[in-house]
């Protein structure tokens, strides 16, 4: 980073936004979720990965991609040669969007009026890390990142120059988990490369 940008003090620290964002009443999700669940991850990592809202595991924590999609996507950064600990990790949506059915709380779709509303804090996130790419996991990260729908499967694999810096759309390590076990192994093979495309920007 250049010199005249590092004597600029920040706005705010990345923790004070976290703090805020533990307050967030700006959509009405708040009020069904444990609590906010902001980003982790080195300050100033060069890489940022987007993911859509956290699961019932990570609204439990209060740590991003922590469940079964979490552990998928672990393998494959290691796979891909990229260690998790030097990514920022985060979510389009902060709070869990779920339908309780009995005990369980069924995962529900954040809508484009919540991940609009939300896009204040991933902003935030953004400019305080400024990563030098961002990998949008899925078509919620994809709407946030680049404020349009986007098609995963035709447009994947690809670096855009958005508003907020250069982004590699790919899949959701969920859309994994439900495939079938053949074509779940050919989707993790992709899903490694797409990510291995990251690494390579990155070296
Ligand atoms: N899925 C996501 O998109 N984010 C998480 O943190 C966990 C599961």
């Amino acid at each position: 980073r250049a010199f005249a940008e590092e004597t600029q003090a920040p706005l705010a620290s990345l923790e004070a936004i976290k703090q805020s964002a533990g307050a967030c009443t700006r959509c009405p999700l708040h009020a069904g979720a444990t609590q906010a669940v902001f980003g982790e991850g080195p300050k100033d990592a060069a890489l940022m990965l987007v993911g859509e809202q956290p699961g019932d595991q990570e609204d439990l924590a209060g740590r991003p991609f922590v469940g079964p999609a979490g552990q998928l996507l672990d393998q494959a950064l290691k796979d891909a040669g990229i260690a998790r600990s030097e990514a920022y990790v985060t979510n389009a949506v902060k709070h869990f969007k779920y339908e309780p059915r009995g005990k369980r709380r069924i995962h529900k779709k954040p809508n484009a009026g919540e991940v609009s509303a939300c896009r204040w804090w991933l902003d935030a996130e953004i400019a305080e890390v400024r990563p030098q790419l961002i990998v949008a996991l899925g078509a919620t990260a994809g709407l946030s990142l680049f404020g349009r729908q986007v098609s995963v499967m035709k447009e994947r694999g690809q670096i855009f120059e958005s508003a907020q810096g250069r982004v590699l759309l790919t899949v959701h390590p969920s859309y994994l988990l439900r495939l079938p076990p053949e074509e779940r192994a050919r989707e993790y093979g992709r899903f490694v490369a797409d990510l291995a495309i990251a690494a390579r920007v990155l070296s």
